[in-house]
This record gives C-alpha cells, structure tokens and sequence, in this order.
C-alpha cells in the first residue's frame, strides 16, 4: 500500500483515541497509570501537532481556497488551546484527584472533536490538494522529522511554552 500522510495522521489519532478511552477507565487509584497514560499520550500528541503546525498546516494553507483558510484557522486555535491551557492545566493535577479526571476529560474531549474535525474536513480537502505523490513524500518528510534532533527540539520548545502559560495564569484549585 502507498504510503500517505493522511493515513498516517488519522493512525495517530485512533492510537490517541485509545490511549483516551484507556484513561476514562482509570480510577483515582490508579495514580502511577494516569501519569504513565498521560506520558503516552503526550509522546503521542505533541510531535504530531508540531509537525501539523510547521509543515502540514502552511502546505494546506498555501493551497486553501475560502474555507479552507477558515479551517485552516480552525485547527490552528484548536492546537493553541490544547498546547497552552488544556494540557498545561492537566498536567499541574495530581493523578489521585478530580481534578485530573475532569481536565483529562476535557482534554480528550478537544482532541476528539479536533481529529475529528480535521479528518472529516481538512484531511478531506488536503486529499483533493495534494496529489498521490506528494502525500507520499509528506509522510516519509514526517517519519525522518519526528526521529530527529529538530522534534526534540520541538517539544521541547513547546512544553517550555506550555509551563510558562501555567505560570503566568495557573488553574484554580
Ligand atoms: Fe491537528
Ligand atoms: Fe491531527
């Protein structure tokens, strides 16, 4: 089979999607497992939004007609939300509370209603965009990103964004 970089990216979303349906099973009990599905699923979101954002959203946009700009839009708020408060605001709970439970509900919340989105949307138009060839490329441009310094580099840069938006406007509680 051709590979296909929307392929590739709707296969990360279901892998999130299980990772999300495995820590709604989770109990306050289960303190080590939430913090290890919450690592799971952070190594599993972030390199992905990154590469959407520096590579795969301004090679949509370049090409979008109307309202593939407003999705384009779209997409790049839903990421923004997630990256400085969504996330940043689960991770300053503690596993064992109710806090965590309901900040990890919204955060699976946003990704579903956002990979969701992007599948049946983006992805959509992208299809009619980019040519057989040229998602085959992306997604071998993606797999060579994601094993390099720059990924790291990334999300490291991210998650440094991500502590100071906590800090200058932590959650309640
Ligand atoms: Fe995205
Ligand atoms: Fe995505």
């Amino acid at each position: 089979m051709a590979r296909d970089i929307l392929k590739t990216l709707t296969s990360e979303h279901d892998d999130l999607r299980e990772l999300f349906a495995k820590m709604k099973k989770t109990t306050e009990r289960a303190s080590k497992g939430r913090q290890e599905l919450l690592e799971k699923i952070k190594a599993g979101l972030l390199p992905h939004a990154l590469w959407e954002e520096k590579f795969f959203y301004p090679a949509f946009k370049d090409r979008a007609d109307r309202d593939g700009l407003q999705t384009h839009a779209e997409a790049v708020q839903e990421h923004r939300a997630v990256e400085l408060r969504v996330l940043p605001d689960l991770e300053a709970a503690s596993p064992t509370t109710a806090e965590f439970a309901g900040r990890a509900k919204v955060l699976a919340e946003f990704v579903e209603h956002h990979a969701g989105e992007e599948e049946k949307t983006m992805f959509k138009m992208a299809r009619k965009l980019f040519s057989a060839e040229e998602r085959s490329e992306m997604d071998a441009q993606y797999e060579q990103w994601k094993a390099s310094p720059a990924a790291i580099k990334a999300v490291d840069e991210a998650l440094g964004k991500a502590a100071a938006a906590a800090k200058s406007n932590p959650p309640p509680g």
